[in-house]
Protein backbone atom coordinates (compact mmCIF):
# COMPACT_ATOMS: atom_id res chain seq x y z
CA UNK A 1 0.00 0.00 0.00
CA UNK A 2 1.14 3.57 0.19
CA UNK A 3 4.13 2.98 2.78
CA UNK A 4 6.80 5.70 2.06
CA UNK A 5 9.21 3.66 3.96
CA UNK A 6 10.13 5.45 6.55
CA UNK A 7 6.45 4.74 8.49
CA UNK A 8 4.78 7.41 7.03
CA UNK A 9 1.57 7.49 4.41
CA UNK A 10 0.22 10.18 2.13
CA UNK A 11 -2.82 11.17 3.59
CA UNK A 12 -5.65 9.82 2.59
CA UNK A 13 -8.24 13.20 3.26
CA UNK A 14 -7.08 15.35 0.71
CA UNK A 15 -4.73 17.42 2.63
CA UNK A 16 -1.66 16.35 1.15
CA UNK A 17 1.35 13.87 1.91
CA UNK A 18 1.95 13.75 5.49
CA UNK A 19 2.06 11.29 8.11
CA UNK A 20 -1.31 9.37 9.03
CA UNK A 21 -3.21 8.92 11.92
CA UNK A 22 -4.37 5.65 12.49
CA UNK A 23 -8.13 5.00 12.47
CA UNK A 24 -8.96 1.18 13.01
CA UNK A 25 -10.68 -1.81 14.20
CA UNK A 26 -8.50 -4.48 15.88
CA UNK A 27 -8.53 -8.37 15.87
CA UNK A 28 -6.80 -11.20 16.56
CA UNK A 29 -7.04 -14.24 13.90
CA UNK A 30 -7.92 -16.80 16.37
CA UNK A 31 -10.24 -15.14 18.33
CA UNK A 32 -12.28 -14.73 14.75
CA UNK A 33 -11.06 -18.03 13.14
CA UNK A 34 -9.74 -20.25 15.78
CA UNK A 35 -6.86 -23.09 13.99
CA UNK A 36 -5.94 -26.18 13.93
CA UNK A 37 -3.26 -26.78 16.34
CA UNK A 38 -2.11 -24.21 18.61
CA UNK A 39 -1.52 -23.87 22.31
CA UNK A 40 -5.32 -22.21 22.83
CA UNK A 41 -6.82 -24.65 20.97
CA UNK A 42 -5.61 -27.98 22.90
CA UNK A 43 -6.00 -25.57 25.93
CA UNK A 44 -9.72 -25.67 25.04
CA UNK A 45 -9.73 -28.91 24.35
CA UNK A 46 -7.88 -29.98 27.60
CA UNK A 47 -9.52 -30.19 31.00
CA UNK A 48 -8.56 -27.36 32.54
CA UNK A 49 -8.72 -26.56 36.01
CA UNK A 50 -11.64 -23.42 34.96
CA UNK A 51 -13.34 -25.78 32.63
CA UNK A 52 -14.69 -28.02 35.37
CA UNK A 53 -15.67 -25.50 37.92
CA UNK A 54 -19.20 -23.44 37.76
CA UNK A 55 -17.69 -20.04 36.88
CA UNK A 56 -15.48 -21.67 34.14
CA UNK A 57 -14.97 -21.76 30.58
CA UNK A 58 -18.22 -23.50 29.99
CA UNK A 59 -20.57 -21.14 31.96
CA UNK A 60 -18.87 -18.58 30.45
CA UNK A 61 -19.02 -19.55 26.60
CA UNK A 62 -22.03 -20.85 26.34
CA UNK A 63 -22.49 -24.27 24.26
CA UNK A 64 -19.99 -22.86 21.48
CA UNK A 65 -16.21 -22.42 21.31
CA UNK A 66 -14.10 -21.04 18.65
CA UNK A 67 -13.18 -24.73 17.63
CA UNK A 68 -17.11 -25.14 16.24
CA UNK A 69 -18.17 -22.07 15.00
CA UNK A 70 -16.55 -18.76 14.29
CA UNK A 71 -16.94 -15.64 12.65
CA UNK A 72 -14.32 -16.40 10.65
CA UNK A 73 -12.51 -13.75 8.98
CA UNK A 74 -9.71 -15.91 7.70
CA UNK A 75 -12.77 -16.85 4.75
CA UNK A 76 -14.62 -13.50 4.99
CA UNK A 77 -11.69 -11.24 4.81
CA UNK A 78 -13.05 -9.72 1.23
CA UNK A 79 -16.16 -8.58 3.71
CA UNK A 80 -14.60 -7.96 6.84
CA UNK A 81 -12.01 -5.13 4.88
CA UNK A 82 -14.59 -3.81 3.30
CA UNK A 83 -16.55 -3.19 6.28
CA UNK A 84 -14.17 -1.79 8.20
CA UNK A 85 -13.58 0.99 5.37
CA UNK A 86 -16.86 1.87 5.07
CA UNK A 87 -16.83 2.24 8.73
CA UNK A 88 -13.88 4.90 7.87
CA UNK A 89 -10.83 2.70 8.92
CA UNK A 90 -8.05 3.89 7.08
CA UNK A 91 -6.12 0.79 9.13
CA UNK A 92 -6.13 -2.58 10.64
CA UNK A 93 -4.73 -3.94 13.59
CA UNK A 94 -4.58 -7.75 12.99
CA UNK A 95 -2.28 -11.11 13.88
CA UNK A 96 -0.04 -12.76 12.09
CA UNK A 97 -0.47 -16.19 13.49
CA UNK A 98 2.68 -18.53 14.09
CA UNK A 99 0.51 -22.12 14.19
CA UNK A 100 -1.10 -21.07 10.90
CA UNK A 101 2.35 -20.23 9.51
CA UNK A 102 4.58 -22.53 10.91
CA UNK A 103 2.23 -25.22 12.11
CA UNK A 104 5.03 -27.75 12.98
CA UNK A 105 8.84 -26.98 13.33
CA UNK A 106 10.85 -25.81 10.31
CA UNK A 107 7.28 -26.30 8.16
CA UNK A 108 5.65 -23.27 6.62
CA UNK A 109 2.00 -23.55 5.32
CA UNK A 110 2.40 -21.75 1.70
CA UNK A 111 -1.32 -21.77 1.28
CA UNK A 112 -1.43 -19.95 4.87
CA UNK A 113 0.99 -17.51 3.48
CA UNK A 114 -0.72 -17.06 0.51
CA UNK A 115 -4.51 -16.26 2.62
CA UNK A 116 -2.16 -13.31 4.13
CA UNK A 117 -0.83 -12.22 1.21
CA UNK A 118 -4.68 -11.78 -0.24
CA UNK A 119 -5.77 -10.35 3.08
CA UNK A 120 -3.02 -7.38 2.84
CA UNK A 121 -4.23 -7.13 -0.83
CA UNK A 122 -7.68 -6.56 0.30
CA UNK A 123 -6.01 -4.19 2.42
CA UNK A 124 -4.29 -1.71 -0.05
CA UNK A 125 -7.28 -1.87 -2.21
CA UNK A 126 -9.36 -0.31 0.58
CA UNK A 127 -6.52 2.03 1.24
CA UNK A 128 -5.65 0.57 4.66
CA UNK A 129 -2.92 0.28 6.14
CA UNK A 130 -1.87 -3.02 8.24
CA UNK A 131 -0.86 -3.27 11.60
CA UNK A 132 0.34 -6.56 12.23
CA UNK A 133 1.09 -8.23 15.33
CA UNK A 134 3.52 -11.70 15.79
CA UNK A 135 2.21 -13.12 19.07
CA UNK A 136 -1.34 -12.15 20.51
CA UNK A 137 -1.54 -14.50 23.62
CA UNK A 138 -1.37 -17.93 20.48
CA UNK A 139 1.67 -20.26 19.55
CA UNK A 140 2.00 -23.32 17.64
CA UNK A 141 1.80 -26.35 20.18
CA UNK A 142 5.08 -27.70 19.07
CA UNK A 143 6.70 -24.20 20.59
CA UNK A 144 4.47 -24.76 23.83
CA UNK A 145 5.72 -28.86 24.23
CA UNK A 146 9.08 -27.41 24.36
CA UNK A 147 8.47 -25.14 27.16
CA UNK A 148 7.24 -22.12 25.38
CA UNK A 149 8.59 -18.65 27.11
CA UNK A 150 9.26 -20.13 30.40
CA UNK A 151 12.48 -21.54 28.94
CA UNK A 152 15.06 -18.89 28.03
CA UNK A 153 16.58 -21.21 25.37
CA UNK A 154 13.29 -20.89 23.40
CA UNK A 155 13.15 -17.28 22.54
CA UNK A 156 15.65 -17.88 19.39
CA UNK A 157 12.41 -19.56 18.53
CA UNK A 158 10.33 -16.57 18.31
CA UNK A 159 13.26 -14.72 17.10
CA UNK A 160 13.52 -17.13 13.83
CA UNK A 161 9.70 -17.02 13.48
CA UNK A 162 9.90 -13.15 13.71
CA UNK A 163 12.83 -12.95 10.70
CA UNK A 164 10.17 -15.56 9.09
CA UNK A 165 7.41 -13.10 9.05
CA UNK A 166 9.14 -10.51 8.28
CA UNK A 167 10.60 -12.66 4.84
CA UNK A 168 7.60 -13.20 4.35
CA UNK A 169 5.33 -9.77 4.73
CA UNK A 170 7.73 -7.34 5.14
CA UNK A 171 7.61 -5.74 2.17
CA UNK A 172 3.94 -5.15 2.67
CA UNK A 173 3.77 -4.23 6.58
CA UNK A 174 5.03 -1.59 8.17
CA UNK A 175 3.77 -1.35 11.42
CA UNK A 176 5.05 -4.40 13.22
CA UNK A 177 3.96 -5.49 17.12
CA UNK A 178 6.01 -8.16 18.98
CA UNK A 179 4.13 -8.99 21.56
CA UNK A 180 0.02 -8.31 22.45
CA UNK A 181 0.05 -7.47 26.57
CA UNK A 182 3.06 -9.83 27.76
CA UNK A 183 1.47 -9.11 31.41
CA UNK A 184 -2.14 -9.42 30.65
CA UNK A 185 -1.02 -13.42 29.11
CA UNK A 186 1.11 -13.73 32.06
CA UNK A 187 -1.31 -13.21 34.92
CA UNK A 188 -4.45 -15.26 33.51
CA UNK A 189 -2.02 -18.06 32.45
CA UNK A 190 0.22 -18.42 35.45
CA UNK A 191 -1.74 -16.74 38.49
CA UNK A 192 -5.39 -17.31 37.92
CA UNK A 193 -5.00 -20.60 34.98
CA UNK A 194 -7.34 -19.23 32.98
CA UNK A 195 -5.31 -19.06 30.16
CA UNK A 196 -2.76 -21.30 28.72
CA UNK A 197 -0.60 -22.96 30.55
CA UNK A 198 -3.37 -23.13 32.89
CA UNK A 199 -1.06 -22.71 35.86
CA UNK A 200 -1.82 -21.45 39.25
CA UNK A 201 -0.34 -18.95 41.57
CA UNK A 202 3.45 -19.88 39.46
CA UNK A 203 4.07 -16.73 40.78
CA UNK A 204 7.87 -17.34 39.85
CA UNK A 205 7.35 -19.16 36.32
CA UNK A 206 5.25 -16.15 35.62
CA UNK A 207 8.40 -13.79 36.41
CA UNK A 208 10.10 -15.43 33.97
CA UNK A 209 7.73 -15.82 30.85
CA UNK A 210 7.59 -11.59 31.53
CA UNK A 211 11.14 -11.08 31.66
CA UNK A 212 11.89 -14.02 28.56
CA UNK A 213 8.81 -12.24 26.61
CA UNK A 214 10.32 -8.70 27.07
CA UNK A 215 13.79 -10.45 26.07
CA UNK A 216 12.43 -11.57 22.99
CA UNK A 217 10.82 -8.15 21.99
CA UNK A 218 14.54 -7.00 22.11
CA UNK A 219 16.29 -9.44 20.36
CA UNK A 220 13.48 -9.91 17.62
CA UNK A 221 13.45 -5.85 17.21
CA UNK A 222 17.58 -6.04 16.70
CA UNK A 223 17.22 -8.86 14.16
CA UNK A 224 14.42 -7.46 12.25
CA UNK A 225 16.75 -4.41 12.23
CA UNK A 226 19.72 -5.77 10.94
CA UNK A 227 17.37 -7.21 7.59
CA UNK A 228 17.89 -5.53 4.41
CA UNK A 229 14.25 -3.52 5.22
CA UNK A 230 14.66 -3.91 8.64
CA UNK A 231 15.16 0.15 8.84
CA UNK A 232 12.56 0.78 6.84
CA UNK A 233 10.16 -1.13 9.51
CA UNK A 234 8.12 0.26 12.25
CA UNK A 235 8.62 -2.41 15.38
CA UNK A 236 6.68 -1.93 18.72
CA UNK A 237 5.20 -3.67 21.61
CA UNK A 238 1.76 -3.66 22.51
CA UNK A 239 0.68 -3.28 26.69
CA UNK A 240 -2.37 -3.68 28.62
CA UNK A 241 -2.49 -0.62 30.61
CA UNK A 242 -4.83 -1.04 33.64
CA UNK A 243 -5.13 0.01 37.08
CA UNK A 244 -6.34 -1.47 40.02
CA UNK A 245 -8.34 0.70 42.64
CA UNK A 246 -9.21 -0.90 46.28
CA UNK A 247 -12.57 -0.17 47.84
CA UNK A 248 -14.65 -1.84 50.64
CA UNK A 249 -15.58 -1.27 54.37
CA UNK A 250 -12.31 0.88 55.89
CA UNK A 251 -11.19 -2.55 58.31
CA UNK A 252 -11.05 -4.42 54.83
CA UNK A 253 -9.73 -1.65 52.51
CA UNK A 254 -6.35 -2.64 53.50
CA UNK A 255 -6.21 -5.72 52.12
CA UNK A 256 -8.35 -5.02 48.90
CA UNK A 257 -5.02 -2.45 48.63
CA UNK A 258 -2.83 -5.36 48.96
CA UNK A 259 -4.30 -7.11 46.43
CA UNK A 260 -4.61 -4.19 44.12
CA UNK A 261 -0.94 -3.20 44.91
CA UNK A 262 0.30 -6.20 43.50
CA UNK A 263 -1.97 -6.35 40.52
CA UNK A 264 -0.74 -2.47 39.60
CA UNK A 265 3.07 -4.12 39.67
CA UNK A 266 2.45 -6.75 38.20
CA UNK A 267 -0.44 -6.75 35.60
CA UNK A 268 -1.40 -3.15 35.34
CA UNK A 269 1.54 -0.90 34.61
CA UNK A 270 4.45 -0.47 37.24
CA UNK A 271 6.48 -3.37 35.87
CA UNK A 272 6.46 -2.68 32.51
CA UNK A 273 6.27 1.49 32.75
CA UNK A 274 9.68 0.85 34.93
CA UNK A 275 11.35 -1.23 32.09
CA UNK A 276 10.00 1.02 29.35
CA UNK A 277 11.81 4.30 30.88
CA UNK A 278 15.55 2.27 32.18
CA UNK A 279 15.77 -1.13 30.44
CA UNK A 280 15.19 -2.29 34.33
CA UNK A 281 12.95 -5.82 34.84
CA UNK A 282 12.61 -6.59 38.11
CA UNK A 283 10.11 -8.67 39.36
CA UNK A 284 8.74 -8.54 42.99
CA UNK A 285 6.55 -11.95 44.86
CA UNK A 286 4.32 -11.64 47.82
CA UNK A 287 6.52 -13.02 50.71
CA UNK A 288 9.73 -13.84 48.82
CA UNK A 289 10.80 -9.85 47.98
CA UNK A 290 12.44 -9.74 44.83
CA UNK A 291 13.04 -12.89 42.43
CA UNK A 292 14.39 -11.99 39.29
CA UNK A 293 16.21 -8.82 37.66
CA UNK A 294 17.54 -8.67 34.64
CA UNK A 295 18.76 -5.10 33.01
CA UNK A 296 18.44 -4.20 29.16
CA UNK A 297 22.19 -3.54 28.31
CA UNK A 298 21.40 -0.94 26.22
CA UNK A 299 19.55 1.09 28.58
CA UNK A 300 15.92 2.11 27.15
CA UNK A 301 14.47 -1.07 25.32
CA UNK A 302 14.42 -0.50 21.91
CA UNK A 303 10.71 0.30 20.75
CA UNK A 304 9.73 2.37 17.52
CA UNK A 305 5.97 2.55 18.77
CA UNK A 306 4.53 2.13 21.76
CA UNK A 307 1.23 -0.09 21.76
CA UNK A 308 -1.69 1.09 24.54
CA UNK A 309 -4.69 -1.34 25.40
CA UNK A 310 -6.53 0.30 27.13
CA UNK A 311 -10.49 -1.05 28.59
CA UNK A 312 -10.77 0.29 32.09
CA UNK A 313 -9.76 0.84 35.50
CA UNK A 314 -10.71 -1.51 37.90
CA UNK A 315 -11.93 -1.45 41.22
CA UNK A 316 -11.37 -4.79 43.71
CA UNK A 317 -12.95 -5.71 46.83
CA UNK A 318 -10.53 -7.53 49.30
CA UNK A 319 -12.62 -10.63 48.03
CA UNK A 320 -11.54 -9.68 44.79
CA UNK A 321 -14.85 -9.42 43.47
CA UNK A 322 -14.91 -6.85 40.43
CA UNK A 323 -16.85 -3.39 41.44
CA UNK A 324 -17.31 0.38 40.13
CA UNK A 325 -17.30 3.45 41.87
CA UNK A 326 -20.97 5.57 42.08
CA UNK A 327 -21.88 6.73 39.30
CA UNK A 328 -19.79 4.75 37.15
CA UNK A 329 -21.32 2.45 34.48
CA UNK A 330 -19.95 -0.95 34.60
CA UNK A 331 -19.40 -3.01 31.19
CA UNK A 332 -20.39 -7.00 30.74
CA UNK A 333 -16.38 -7.66 31.44
CA UNK A 334 -16.74 -6.89 35.22
CA UNK A 335 -14.92 -3.13 35.20
CA UNK A 336 -16.53 0.37 34.43
CA UNK A 337 -16.25 2.93 31.36
CA UNK A 338 -13.60 4.94 32.91
CA UNK A 339 -12.51 7.48 30.25
CA UNK A 340 -10.01 9.40 32.47
CA UNK A 341 -7.74 6.50 32.88
CA UNK A 342 -7.42 6.27 28.93
CA UNK A 343 -6.14 10.34 29.24
CA UNK A 344 -3.43 9.25 32.10
CA UNK A 345 -2.77 6.20 30.11
CA UNK A 346 -1.29 7.95 27.11
CA UNK A 347 0.05 10.89 29.21
CA UNK A 348 2.32 8.32 31.26
CA UNK A 349 2.82 6.38 28.04
CA UNK A 350 4.11 9.48 26.47
CA UNK A 351 7.45 9.77 28.83
CA UNK A 352 8.97 7.16 27.02
CA UNK A 353 9.46 9.38 24.08
CA UNK A 354 7.97 7.30 21.41
CA UNK A 355 4.82 7.31 19.40
CA UNK A 356 2.13 5.84 20.61
CA UNK A 357 -1.01 3.90 19.27
CA UNK A 358 -3.80 3.13 20.85
CA UNK A 359 -4.07 -0.40 19.60
CA UNK A 360 -6.78 -1.54 21.48
CA UNK A 361 -10.16 -0.14 23.05
CA UNK A 362 -13.74 -1.14 23.43
CA UNK A 363 -16.48 -2.28 25.50
CA UNK A 364 -18.35 -5.43 25.97
CA UNK A 365 -22.10 -4.45 25.98
CA UNK A 366 -24.42 -7.20 25.17
CA UNK A 367 -27.22 -4.44 25.61
CA UNK A 368 -25.34 -2.23 22.85
CA UNK A 369 -26.72 0.80 25.33
CA UNK A 370 -23.33 1.96 26.63
CA UNK A 371 -21.14 1.59 23.29
CA UNK A 372 -22.09 5.38 22.10
CA UNK A 373 -21.09 6.42 25.54
CA UNK A 374 -17.97 4.78 25.90
CA UNK A 375 -16.67 5.78 22.29
CA UNK A 376 -17.73 9.47 22.58
CA UNK A 377 -15.71 9.40 26.55
CA UNK A 378 -12.48 7.84 25.53
CA UNK A 379 -12.58 9.52 22.02
CA UNK A 380 -12.53 12.62 23.60
CA UNK A 381 -10.06 11.84 26.71
CA UNK A 382 -7.89 10.81 23.92
CA UNK A 383 -8.07 14.11 21.85
CA UNK A 384 -7.48 15.88 25.17
CA UNK A 385 -4.11 13.70 25.55
CA UNK A 386 -3.49 15.29 22.25
CA UNK A 387 -4.04 18.63 23.05
CA UNK A 388 -1.99 18.28 26.11
CA UNK A 389 0.92 17.11 23.98
CA UNK A 390 0.74 13.43 23.73
CA UNK A 391 1.93 12.06 20.50
CA UNK A 392 -0.82 9.52 19.59
CA UNK A 393 -0.62 8.81 16.17
CA UNK A 394 -3.66 6.35 16.62
CA UNK A 395 -7.28 4.81 17.52
CA UNK A 396 -7.90 1.08 17.00
CA UNK A 397 -11.46 -0.20 18.07
CA UNK A 398 -11.84 -3.44 19.48
CA UNK A 399 -13.01 -5.71 17.46
CA UNK A 400 -14.65 -5.44 14.30
CA UNK A 401 -16.94 -8.45 14.69
CA UNK A 402 -17.93 -10.16 17.80
CA UNK A 403 -16.00 -12.34 18.24
CA UNK A 404 -14.35 -15.50 21.18
CA UNK A 405 -13.31 -13.58 24.63
CA UNK A 406 -10.99 -16.77 25.42
CA UNK A 407 -11.75 -17.76 28.73
CA UNK A 408 -15.17 -15.80 28.46
CA UNK A 409 -16.07 -17.38 25.41
CA UNK A 410 -18.95 -15.80 23.56
CA UNK A 411 -20.43 -14.28 25.95
CA UNK A 412 -18.84 -10.81 25.89
CA UNK A 413 -19.58 -8.79 22.52
CA UNK A 414 -17.20 -6.27 21.88
CA UNK A 415 -18.29 -6.30 18.21
CA UNK A 416 -19.15 -2.78 15.85
CA UNK A 417 -20.72 -5.44 13.89
CA UNK A 418 -22.94 -7.83 15.51
CA UNK A 419 -22.67 -11.84 15.16
CA UNK A 420 -24.02 -14.67 16.54
CA UNK A 421 -22.83 -18.27 17.40
CA UNK A 422 -26.34 -19.76 16.49
CA UNK A 423 -26.28 -18.17 12.84
CA UNK A 424 -29.27 -16.00 14.12
CA UNK A 425 -27.19 -12.61 13.48
CA UNK A 426 -24.56 -12.07 11.06
CA UNK A 427 -22.17 -8.83 10.90
CA UNK A 428 -25.14 -6.42 11.84
CA UNK A 429 -23.70 -2.91 12.53
CA UNK A 430 -24.76 -2.69 16.47
CA UNK A 431 -26.94 1.27 16.96
CA UNK A 432 -24.10 2.34 19.27
CA UNK A 433 -21.11 1.75 16.59
CA UNK A 434 -22.20 4.49 14.99
CA UNK A 435 -20.64 6.82 17.50
CA UNK A 436 -17.08 5.70 16.13
CA UNK A 437 -18.30 6.13 12.38
CA UNK A 438 -19.10 9.44 13.12
CA UNK A 439 -15.77 10.10 15.16
CA UNK A 440 -13.99 8.22 11.78
CA UNK A 441 -15.59 10.58 9.25
CA UNK A 442 -15.26 13.78 10.94
CA UNK A 443 -11.67 13.78 12.45
CA UNK A 444 -8.91 14.67 10.07
CA UNK A 445 -6.38 11.52 8.59
CA UNK A 446 -3.78 13.56 8.51
CA UNK A 447 -1.94 13.53 11.56
CA UNK A 448 -0.98 17.30 12.08
CA UNK A 449 -4.38 18.09 11.26
CA UNK A 450 -5.67 15.92 13.89
CA UNK A 451 -3.43 17.84 16.28
CA UNK A 452 -4.19 20.97 14.94
CA UNK A 453 -8.15 20.27 15.65
CA UNK A 454 -7.62 18.54 19.07
CA UNK A 455 -6.23 21.87 19.97
CA UNK A 456 -8.78 23.62 18.88
CA UNK A 457 -11.65 21.49 20.05
CA UNK A 458 -10.20 21.90 23.62
CA UNK A 459 -9.72 25.05 23.38
CA UNK A 460 -13.27 25.92 22.53
CA UNK A 461 -14.42 24.20 25.57
CA UNK A 462 -16.69 21.11 24.51
CA UNK A 463 -16.10 18.91 21.45
CA UNK A 464 -19.52 18.83 19.03
CA UNK A 465 -21.95 15.68 20.08
CA UNK A 466 -20.92 12.71 17.84
CA UNK A 467 -24.28 12.90 16.70
CA UNK A 468 -23.50 16.30 14.61
CA UNK A 469 -20.16 15.52 13.57
CA UNK A 470 -20.56 14.85 10.42
CA UNK A 471 -23.25 14.28 7.08
CA UNK A 472 -21.40 12.73 5.11
CA UNK A 473 -21.28 9.49 8.41
CA UNK A 474 -25.10 9.37 7.57
CA UNK A 475 -24.97 7.88 3.89
CA UNK A 476 -22.12 5.29 5.01
CA UNK A 477 -24.34 5.10 7.97
CA UNK A 478 -27.80 4.25 6.07
CA UNK A 479 -25.33 1.97 3.94
CA UNK A 480 -23.86 -0.08 6.50
CA UNK A 481 -26.85 -1.06 8.66
CA UNK A 482 -29.23 -1.98 5.57
CA UNK A 483 -26.09 -4.21 4.47
CA UNK A 484 -25.99 -5.66 8.20
CA UNK A 485 -29.44 -7.86 7.82
CA UNK A 486 -27.86 -9.74 4.34
CA UNK A 487 -24.75 -11.78 5.53
CA UNK A 488 -23.22 -14.36 3.33
CA UNK A 489 -22.58 -17.60 2.45
CA UNK A 490 -19.04 -18.81 1.86
CA UNK A 491 -16.62 -21.25 1.87
CA UNK A 492 -19.16 -23.57 3.74
CA UNK A 493 -19.19 -21.91 7.13
CA UNK A 494 -23.24 -21.55 8.00
CA UNK A 495 -23.64 -17.63 8.56
CA UNK A 496 -27.55 -17.48 8.07
CA UNK A 497 -29.01 -14.32 7.48
CA UNK A 498 -31.00 -12.44 9.89
CA UNK A 499 -34.17 -10.85 8.94
C1 LIG B 1 -6.79 -8.60 24.32
C2 LIG B 1 -7.86 -9.07 23.38
C3 LIG B 1 -9.17 -9.19 24.13
C4 LIG B 1 -9.55 -7.81 24.61
C5 LIG B 1 -10.90 -7.69 25.30
C6 LIG B 1 -7.23 -7.52 25.27
O1 LIG B 1 -6.70 -7.75 26.52
O2 LIG B 1 -5.65 -8.21 23.59
O3 LIG B 1 -7.46 -10.26 22.79
O4 LIG B 1 -10.16 -9.80 23.40
O5 LIG B 1 -8.57 -7.38 25.53
O6 LIG B 1 -10.91 -8.28 26.55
Amino acid sequence: MGSSGDGSLASNDGTGKGEVFHKGVAISMWQNSGDDDSNWTNFIKSNFPFKALPFGFKRFSGKHSVLQTCPDTWNRYEEDVELAAKAGCNAFRLSIEWARIEPRKGEIDMDAVARYHAILDSMEAAGIEPNATLHHFTHPQWFEDLGGFEKAENIQHFVAWSLKAIELFGSRITFWATFNEPTCAMFLGWITGMHPPGKILACITAGKVVMHKLQAHCEAYEAIKRTAIGKSLQVGLVHHHITFLATGPRLLRGLAAYAADWMNYWWGYELIHQWMLTGKFTWKVPLLGQWLEWQHPGGKPPCDWFGVNYYSRSVVTWYMKPWCLPGEVMTDMYYPIYADGLYEALMQSNQYGIPIYITETGIADKSDKNRATMIDKYMRAMLRAIADGADVRGFYYWTLVDNFEWNAGYLMEFGLYAWQPDGSVDRKLKAGAKALVRFFKALPSNLSALRAAAARLVKEGELPDHEQMHAEAEEVLHDLTARGHKGRRRHGHAMVAAT
